[in-house]
């Protein structure tokens, strides 16, 4: 079986006409910028917001070439990765004809988007100890399976799936294999970023919203091969990065000394947090973590979730999902919320068993 991009692509894509700015078709200096409708007095703000952004966002794609290791043809940016694992279902699934396969429990977005652009969900379960099901996925896959998503580190069980596992899959299966690693920064494991070369099929993605603590800016990252890339672009809008957030995200690039240091703390944290929590009476399980997460297995978790909210502290009450039943999904907080966090559940539990 061979891998081809063009049989996998909806057909209307495949043809589409893309928006053509004038940015698009003029990339040369020009002293008067009459072409877009922009206002040209200028702005209420003392910036040169009155013009649109780089719709390729070139200067953020080479430095992250330079810090990632990646081609900077094989790097489409999003307006957080929501927004690109949105654009994956509409480039590459047919409504109404096409599924794609989640391996719960996951992050939810990959079924919301599959539901909003009217793709079939096919469903293969993590197996009890959070690793990928193989056998199950294989036996999945049919002529109209588009996409595979698998999250590693995952959201919300915290663990890094297993690299041959992952790779048994990108090797098995003609479609995209999209592994979101949102929390890899976090991880004592490898990217998949380096083995583009070796996959066609695969699709990274990574976003500044975690390790590198610009959430608010939304920009999310997609490592894919330059044909994937391709078709990304010419269905994105046409200035999907404002230009606020182009410029703060390049100044934040020029700082990965000090996001380095954050995440090393943010893990010994997590460390110490977790071995807090596990010695606590009727703690079951604090699972192994490689995010900026916990998650916590005690009895009555939904009612210790809503105690914690009456407090005014807001963790996820994870218990419905498949394997997780009475869970929590705390976030590693700073030294204080983190304090604060323990003694309350402290409370919960006195008062409670
Ligand atoms: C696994 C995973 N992927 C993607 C996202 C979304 O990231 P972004 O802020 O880049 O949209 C999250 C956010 O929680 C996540 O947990």
């Amino acid at each position: 079986m061979q891998f081809d991009i063009k049989k996998l692509v909806r057909p209307n894509i495949e043809q589409l006409k893309p928006y053509s700015s004038a940015k698009d078709e003029f990339t040369g200096e020009a002293h008067i910028l009459l072409d877009a409708n922009e206002n040209s007095l200028g702005s209420p703000l003392t910036k040169w917001y009155n013009r649109y952004p780089d719709p390729y966002q070139k200067e953020i794609k080479e430095k992250l070439s330079f810090i990632i290791k990646v081609p900077a043809s094989q790097i489409f940016l999003g307006n957080g990765s929501d927004e690109i694992i949105d654009l994956l279902f509409r480039t590459f699934c047919e409504p109404g004809k096409d599924n794609i396969i989640i391996c719960p429990p996951t992050y939810p977005m990959y079924e919301v988007n599959a539901n909003i652009n009217n793709i079939g969900i096919k469903t293969a379960n993590l197996l009890p100890d959070f690793q990928l099901n193989v056998a199950h996925i294989e036996q999945l896959v049919d002529e109209h399976t588009k996409i595979i998503w698998i999250c590693s580190p995952n959201n919300p069980t915290g663990n890094s799936l297993d690299r041959i596992d992952i790779e048994t899959v990108l090797n098995h299966f003609n479609g995209l294999v999209v592994v979101d690693e949102a929390y890899i920064n976090f991880s004592k494991h490898k990217s998949f970023v380096q083995s583009l070369e070796d996959y066609p099929n695969l699709v990274v993605l990574q976003t500044l919203s975690k390790a590198w603590g610009l959430a608010g800016l939304r920009v999310g990252m997609c490592f894919a091969s330059d044909a994937v890339v391709g078709y990304l672009n010419k269905v994105k809008a046409p200035y999907n990065i404002s230009m606020v957030s182009q410029e703060l995200v390049l100044k934040a690039l020029e700082e990965v000394g000090q996001v380095n240091d954050m995440i090393q703390h943010l893990v010994e944290m997590r460390i110490a947090l977790a071995e807090v929590i596990a010695s606590m009476p009727y703690v079951e399980k604090v699972y192994p973590s490689d995010t900026n997460f916990l998650l916590v297995k005690i009895p009555r978790a939904s009612e210790m979730y809503r105690f914690l909210r009456s407090k005014g502290i807001i963790v996820r009450d994870r218990s419905s999902l498949p394997h997780c039943e009475d869970t929590i999904r705390v976030t590693v907080g700073n030294e204080q919320e983190n304090t604060e966090l323990v003694d309350a559940m402290a409370e919960w539990i006195e008062k409670t068993f």
